[in-house]
């Protein structure tokens, strides 16, 4: 099945082309192209992402990304054309469109999702719609590695990956999946590639969120996540013992506003503290809270592997300090290549498959609380 999904949740404007295969018991998928324009550069002066702004730039954006995928097809129709020069649409070579419809910031959700029914009106293709988080989720099963192709002449630049992280599925549940990004911090037990259970979440703050917020304080940059992880490499994580909230408590939640408010008052009252000790010991501090979890839960429910996804998981720190905790345990560790962790549509594409599979529909509406 040859799925082209698109994704505007949020500040990166990204279309893919997947092909997807093998079902729910052996899912496999190959990215043939995965655009993604950032807008980060847009964003960066107002500290956070601007929703209309967002707005603006999706609409641009998703033309020029369409076009690059397919050359030789009118989208949209000019307004300076008259009728009688659009020529017939020829047949899209996809099987599916998937949309993000949430979580996200809505009117950014809106461009993607009335590009899709437009797409999928114009070329007569089913349109789907897919949870972002899902994508996430499923982001691990994305191929790591990509090779030049040419064996599918419909597409000009095949790129197709060649390494699928799973050999065998049946070895891998249950998992704990752990996701990470700027609006969420959740734990997920899988029983299956479509059963889950939600263990904990954030009660506040999301952890990206915290690692944005103390940026703002060390007077870096957004978004801050990166750049904390930069700064910490010449810090020492011990240097100052912030809390790290929730840690001992049963259950699966997570809270990360104290964490940044301790942040905030520790700064207030050492005007001289080093900055790298500050990036390094708050790091530290969020990290140790969403391994200890994590591998709680792991041995709880006597998982079979550990998944990591989302933007926050882009930080090689808490992949390799996860990964070294979970082979501790003889556990797998699962973690998507470095592309897929930040917001990206080939993740979107894996979410549609799935959704697709499980005959889940989403509503083709911006959802900006959908809940996974
Ligand atoms: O998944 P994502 O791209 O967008 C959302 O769905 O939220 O995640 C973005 C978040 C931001 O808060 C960003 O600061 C954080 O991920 N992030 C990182 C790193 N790279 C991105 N946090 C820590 N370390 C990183 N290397
Ligand atoms: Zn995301």
């Amino acid at each position: 099945m040859y799925i082209l999904a698109i994704e505007t949740s949020c500040d990166e404007t990204g279309i893919a082309l997947l092909r997807a295969s093998g079902g729910l018991s052996r899912p496999k998928f190959e990215v043939l192209e995965n655009l993604v324009s950032s807008q980060i550069k847009i964003h960066a002066p107002f500290g956070g992402v601007v929703p209309n702004l967002a707005k603006r730039e999706h609409l641009k954006n998703l033309p020029v990304l369409f076009r690059k995928i397919f050359p030789n097809f009118q989208f949209p129709i000019s307004n300076f054309q008259t009728k009688s020069k659009i020529r017939k649409p020829k047949k899209l070579p996809v099987d599916l469109i998937a949309v993000t419809v949430g979580p996200g910031l809505e009117p950014a959700l809106w461009t993607g999702i009335n590009f899709a029914k437009e797409l999928g009106k114009r070329y007569g293709v089913p349109v789907i719609g897919a949870n972002h988080l899902e994508g996430h989720l499923y982001s691990f099963l994305l191929p790591q590695k990509k090779t030049i192709s040419s064996n599918y002449p419909a597409f000009a630049r095949l790129r197709t990956g060649k390494q699928f992280p799973i050999a065998n599925c049946k070895n891998i549940f249950p998992a704990i999946a752990l996701i990470v990004s700027g609006g969420h911090t959740i734990l997920l037990l899988l029983k299956s590639f479509s059963r889950w259970k939600k263990l904990g979440e954030t009660r506040d703050d999301a952890v990206g969120e915290a690692f944005d917020k103390v940026a703002r304080l060390l007077k870096l940059p957004y978004p801050g996540g990166p750049e904390i992880e930069k700064l910490a490499r010449r810090g020492n994580p011990e240097a100052i013992s912030f809390p790290r909230p929730m840690i001992h408590e049963k259950g699966y939640d997570f809270s990360f506003s104290g964490l940044k408010t301790s942040v905030l008052y520790y700064m207030k009252d050492h005007h001289r503290a080093r900055r790298v000790d500050v990036a390094a010991s708050f790091q530290q501090a969020a990290l140790d809270v969403l391994i200890k979890k994590t591998m709680h839960a792991a041995q709880d429910f006597g998982a079979r592997s550990v998944l990591l996804s989302g933007g926050v998981a882009a930080n090689k720190e808490l992949r390799r300090q996860l990964k070294h905790e979970a082979q501790k345990l003889k556990l797998h560790f699962f973690v998507p290549s470095i592309a897929y962790n930040l917001d990206n549509a080939a993740m979107i594409g894996a979410a549609g498959y799935f959704a697709f599979l499980r005959k889940k529909k989403y509503p083709l509406s911006a959802q900006g609380n959908l809940e996974i």
